[in-house]
């Protein structure tokens, strides 16, 4: 048998990794809730700790709240890393993320099991905080090992004017040694991310791998429109200044501005209202905005718009407009070495693969800054993710996790 059928997963054990991992959830809301720094999210990591022990890594947990794993190699040299993470959207599902973190630790079995042993040191990485925070902050943890967080980040605000770095602190994090977390320059020789893909492509063409060949970039604006409460019924509709339907309007153009390139896409996600009541006229509203996109042009042209369109209507309607852009991300081609490498792994063992973008963000994106990066998509059922019907047949997830393995398998002899 070769080397890397001997890497094929235990569906069983996996399966049952994910049914452990998803009692940790905030039941008060439906779906999948595991917010990060929520106390369902922080006691969850003390299972993925144990979890990684158990597989047999080395484990620690870094200044940002990393939970890395390592796998001694026989060698010495740059070492491989794979991981993703495992905090939900609101309502989420139970696959984004998670299966980059259960199927490495079930990797890590298999190598053990079969009595594989790479040369290269390799790392299993639990990254905190992937998803957007009630601060509006993306990839805390990937962000603060590549040496991507700066300290305004930590003075981002949530709606009840908390600080990120504060709530980092009551957690036990510290800010400042979070900055000075970044991995040096060399040491790693490649970081190979295994994902669901979140969209419908594969499922549709059949397809049981997807080499990502680029993660879009993002940007993120917060626009709030500032009108002036009013009685509702004694305000005549030429007097109002109405926060609200300027919003209402704003939430259009950015819908519009979406449907205009190739893999592109703009979301008006989330708005609060004040004073919020039926019967006073809106005096604001704070609309939590983002536009995403492979090309870097597209972004810079769609932000440009966002202002000129967001401006022009507000002053139409006698509204204030203050637009607060937040960390925005660039677009991030993967490394074709490492995309070549999977596909190759991925014909090695039999797998159909196509070439696609990511449209959605990844701690990959980061880590692209410290080493040669690739990803590995599977596919997801209905194309759904972000929402509690999100779903991977664990065989699909299986294959996943047979290509990384193969994947870094052949990193690990790679000698240039
Ligand atoms: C993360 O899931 C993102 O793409 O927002
Ligand atoms: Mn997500
Ligand atoms: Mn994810």
């Amino acid at each position: 048998m070769s080397r890397t059928a001997l890497l094929k997963p235990t569906l069983q054990r996996l399966e049952s990794d994910f049914q452990a991992l998803s009692q940790f959830v905030d039941s008060s809301f439906t779906g999948h809730t595991r917010q990060v720094l929520s106390e369902p999210y922080l006691a969850s990591r003390a299972w993925i700790r144990q979890t990684m022990i158990e597989a047999g890594l080395e484990v620690h947990q870094d200044a940002a709240g990393n939970t890395i794993g390592l796998l001694k190699g026989s060698g010495n040299g740059p070492a491989l890393a794979t991981g993703s993470h495992t905090d939900t959207v609101l309502s989420g599902g139970r696959f984004d993320g998670v299966i980059g973190v259960l199927g490495a630790i079930e990797l890590v079995r298999t190598l053990r099991e079969s009595g594989t042993v790479l040369e290269r040191d390799l790392y299993v990485i639990d990254f905190l905080g992937e998803e957007p925070n009630e601060f509006g902050v993306s990839c805390v943890g990937s962000r603060s090992l590549t040496g991507a967080i700066t300290s305004e980040f930590f003075d981002s605000s949530n709606a009840h004017g908390a600080t990120l770095g504060a709530q980092l602190e009551s957690v036990g994090y510290s800010p400042s040694a979070m900055l000075s977390n970044k991995w040096p320059a060399g040491s790693l020789h490649a970081f190979v991310e295994l994902h669901i893909e979140q969209g419908p492509v594969l499922e549709r063409t059949g397809t049981q791998i997807g080499v990502v060949t680029a993660i879009a970039g993002i940007e993120r604006v917060v626009a709030t429109f500032l009108g002036r409460a009013d009685h509702a019924g004694t305000t005549s509709m030429a007097d109002r200044r109405d926060a609200l339907a300027a919003a209402a309007e704003a939430i259009l153009v950015v819908e519009q501005i979406g449907c205009t390139g190739e893999h592109s896409v703009a979301t008006v996600g989330s708005i609060e209202v004040e004073p919020g009541a039926m019967n006073v006229v809106p005096s604001s509203a704070r609309m939590w905005t983002e536009m995403r996109s492979p090309s870097a042009e597209w972004l810079g042209t769609a932000r440009r718009n966002v202002l000129d369109q967001l401006t022009e209507l507000a002053e139409r309607r006698d509204i204030g407009v203050d637009l607060s852009w937040l960390n925005d991300q660039d677009p991030v081609p993967t490394a074709t070495s490492v995309q070549d490498v999977i596909a190759a792994a991925s014909d090695d063992l039999g797998y159909s693969w196509r070439a696609m973008p990511s449209g959605a963000g990844h701690d990959a994106a980061h880590m692209a800054l410290l080493a040669p990066t690739g990803m590995i998509f599977v596919p997801s059922l209905d194309g759904r993710s972000h929402c509690p019907e999100e779903w991977t047949d664990f065989e699909d997830v299986g294959v996943g996790v047979h290509a990384l393995a193969a994947t870094l398998l052949s990193l690990d002899g790679d000698r240039t």
